[in-house]
């Protein structure tokens, strides 16, 4: 057989192997050979069937790159039933991740035995889909209802061993999985064991409430999707219908999320992280440098925050501090955060202690000597930057690379305080920098090849999501913040409320409001640095007046227990406060502002369609490699919805054209300055081009 997928047969077993790099997805041609496998099979002298995979895994699932196009011959759903259909028992050998499509082939086989180092899971959830080819139907029907449901919501993978003690393996070995395989093939056919079928087993009865529980707790957890409740419809119809009748409803639930915009927008966001780590002009075999030890200079917010990733991952990491007492404070805030994370179940105490133990402090940066990536996340003050990188100058190492945290500063100024720019870069974490995943690598204009190499694969030892960024004002993200928090101040002050305002947003999808957020962060942050600028380069007055006048009262947000909102001091609750709708009125009326409310739909398409224009430039700039970039710093850095698949896929769901329309619209009500379309927008929206196709046009 020509096809990925070959058989033979090894004594009296069929051995039916499949060997389709990277991770054995269910493309057509992997589907074809394994039915032709299976048929052969069938004819043969064979008395037990093997599926098993080469690699490093299991099938991971359906091929996604076949999705949205025409469906190909035979089909998942079919393969398996005639894998389930065969006289002959069939017996899966798990190793790495059976996913999706991979764990859907091993429960319609008769029997698993899985590698104690191997995982399995259906993250079709993650993708806005369902399992599509039984799952739904038969992880019930041999792990329960309710095991059914949070594995196949959560989407996250389990162990071998985890699935054996829910039903969904028979057996986890160690060592050599072929031999193993072989062996339990031959036990079953001494025993004569059955083509056992999971479609015939009995589904448990449900109990009371079971279902509408789900349903209620995903609309506030998974709020406006659509997969994760017609999970709990397969599941339910699992509990209710027979087999067959089940299965129905999952392939037309299927059906269905695969072509909701939800879907399509988490598909392109699974490409477009990986994507992301790629860097277009660096050449896949760029050497890296060694990496080690981690320097970080201020422990503060970022810095613990740093320390700890670097930690978590084995790094052995030094913490900087001016003094003694603000590097005890430092480290006591890391020994909290890492008791908070044995409290919560996330770590377990060793584990703890361990990543604990390797963060050491000085307040010498002669300690910094032997480091090999030194980070500074020292307060955000030019000056202070470039002192420090000078002095970073003098003591690191010959080829130790050193990278600035800073969110707004220009990484080439800073390169140049130092005599071996090459090895500057910009990793922009963000806060909590231990949890948050994306990471801005910013790619000053000496940065060496191998410098940037090194920090996009380390960015990925540290389980962050990386993605290159040149050099500007607030690089991708905190740049096109700047008009999405313009807007909801304006709409703040021409009518709206700070509840309205995060409504709006929060509803659209938004993991928090824009003026939760801005409390969060903190308004002396914003206030601190319009005072620093000229009056003519502080933006729109009428944009940030309530804001200066709540940090003149000393309303700083969260921390001073009151900003937009206030805060319940024991719970940290926010409440709205009379107080602040007075100011808000009062600036209005100096500044000549009638106040109206503004609709949800206005508010959404302002903040988003600021975010858009911004992203767009950027792009035209080059300081973003690639549209789907900018959709993974949104989602990853800044709470955008993933099932939107970020501003700039939602643009093209959107259609240029539209979304152009209506920035034309704003531009007439609201005046030239704020709502100048971007040349990149008018250029694609004329030639009536998608944003996707002029990705792919860039990338040839
Ligand atoms: N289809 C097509 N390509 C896939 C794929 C899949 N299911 N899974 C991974 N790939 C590709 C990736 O795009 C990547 O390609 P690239 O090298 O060109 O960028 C390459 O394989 C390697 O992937 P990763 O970089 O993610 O490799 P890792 O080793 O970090 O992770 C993995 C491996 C855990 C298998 C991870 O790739 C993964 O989670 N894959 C997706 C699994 C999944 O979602 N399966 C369900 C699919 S939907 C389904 O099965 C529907 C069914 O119910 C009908
Ligand atoms: P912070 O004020 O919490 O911490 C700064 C720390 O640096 C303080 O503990 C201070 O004692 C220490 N420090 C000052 N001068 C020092 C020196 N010469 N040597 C050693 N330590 C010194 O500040 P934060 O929030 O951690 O910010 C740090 C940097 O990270 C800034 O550049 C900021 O723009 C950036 N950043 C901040 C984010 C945030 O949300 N707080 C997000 C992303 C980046």
């Amino acid at each position: 057989m020509n096809t990925p997928v070959s058989y033979e047969i090894v004594d009296d077993v069929g051995v039916i192997t499949i060997d389709s790099p990277p991770v054995n997805a269910l493309s057509h041609a992997v589907r074809q050979g394994m039915l032709e496998a299976i048929r052969l099979a069938q004819k043969d002298a064979s008395k037990a069937v093997i599926i098993r995979c080469r690699g490093r895994t299991f099938i991971a699932g359906a091929d996604i790159t076949e999705f949205g196009k025409p469906p190909a011959e035979p089909s998942l759903p079919d393969l398996l039933d005639e894998i389930e259909a065969s006289e002959k028992p069939v017996i899966a050998a798990l190793h790495g991740t059976a996913l999706g499509g991979g764990l859907e082939t091993a429960l319609a086989s008769h029997y698993r035995i899985a590698l104690d180092s191997g995982a399995v899971g259906l993250p079709e959830v993650k993708l806005g889909l369902l399992p599509g080819a039984g799952g739904t139907q038969r992880v019930p029907r041999l792990a329960g209802l309710q095991a059914a449901l949070d594995l196949i919501l959560s989407g996250t993978p389990i162990s071998a061993q985890r699935a054996a003690e829910l039903g969904l393996v028979d057996k986890v070995v160690s060592g050599n999985l072929d031999d193993e395989a072989l062996a339990y093939a031959r036990e079953l056919i001494g025993n004569r064991a059955p083509a056992r079928r999971s479609s015939e087993f009995d589904v448990e009865a449900a109990p009371a409430g079971l279902f509408d529980g789900y349903r209620s707790n995903l609309a506030k957890r998974a709020r406006g999707q659509h997969a994760p409740q017609r999970i709990v419809d397969c599941v339910e119809a699992a509990a209710s219908l027979p087999f067959a009748e089940g299965i129905r409803k999952e392939r037309e639930m299927f059906v269905a999320c695969m072509q909701d915009p939800q879907s399509i927008a988490l598909r392109h966001m699974f490409f477009a992280e990986r994507e992301a780590s790629k860097v277009r002009d660096l050449p896949g075999d760029t050497a890296q440098r060694e990496i080690r030890t981690v320097g970080i200079i201020g422990g503060g917010t970022m810095g613990g925050g740093i320390a700890m990733s670097f930690a978590n991952a084995g790094f052995p990491v030094t913490m900087i501090e001016i003094d003694d007492e603000a590097l005890e404070r430092g480290l006591s805030i890391i020994e909290k955060n890492y008791a908070g994370s044995v409290k919560h179940g996330k770590l377990s105490e060793d584990a703890a202690a361990q990543c604990r133990g390797l963060i050491s402090g000085a307040t010498d940066y002669a300690a910094l000597a032997d480091a090999d990536l030194v980070i500074e996340a020292v307060f955000e003050d030019p000056r202070l930057k470039k002192d420090i990188f000078a002095r970073l100058d003098d003591v690191c190492k010959d080829g130790a690379i050193l990278a600035t945290n800073t969110s707004y500063q220009d990484v080439n100024e800073i390169a140049a305080a130092t005599t071996r720019p090459e090895d500057v870069i910009g990793l922009h974490f963000f806060s909590p920098a231990h949890i948050m995943k994306l990471l801005e690598v910013v790619r000053a204009e000496k940065t060496a090849d191998d410098v940037l190499a090194t920090c996009m694969a380390v960015a990925k030892q540290i389980r962050k999501v990386p993605v290159v960024s040149g050099v500007c004002y607030g690089f991708i993200g905190n740049r096109m913040l700047q008009g999405y928090f313009r807007e909801a101040q304006l709409c703040l002050i021409e009518g709206g409320l700070p509840e309205s305002i995060d409504a709006a947003m929060f509803d659209w999808g938004m993991a928090m409001g824009p003026i939760s957020v801005a409390d969060l962060a903190g308004l002396d942050v914003g206030y601190k640095a319009r005072q620093a600028l000229p009056d003519d380069q502080r933006g729109d007055p009428r944009s940030y007046r309530v804001a200066d006048a709540l940090v003149e009262i000393g309303r700083l947000g969260q921390k001073t227990g009151a900003g937009f909102y206030s805060y319940d001091p024991a719970t940290r609750k926010k409440s709205s406060d009379a107080a602040v709708q007075e100011i808000i009125e009062r600036e209005a009326k100096n500044l000549g502002i009638e106040r109206n409310p503004v609709a949800a739909d206005e508010i959404v398409d302002r903040l988003i369609y600021a975010l858009i224009n911004e992203g767009l430039r950027i792009l035209d700039e080059g300081i973003a490699q690639r549209p789907g970039d900018i959709d993974v710093v949104y989602v990853y850095g800044y709470g955008f919805p993933a099932w939107r698949g970020g501003p700039m896929h939602y643009a093209d769901a959107v259609g240029l054209d539209r979304v152009l329309a209506r920035i034309k619209e704003f531009r007439r009500r609201y005046g030239e300055a704020n709502w100048t379309p971007a040349a990149l927008l008018e250029r694609l929206a004329g030639d009536g081009r998608s944003l996707t196709e002029w990705a792919a046009e860039q990338n040839t």
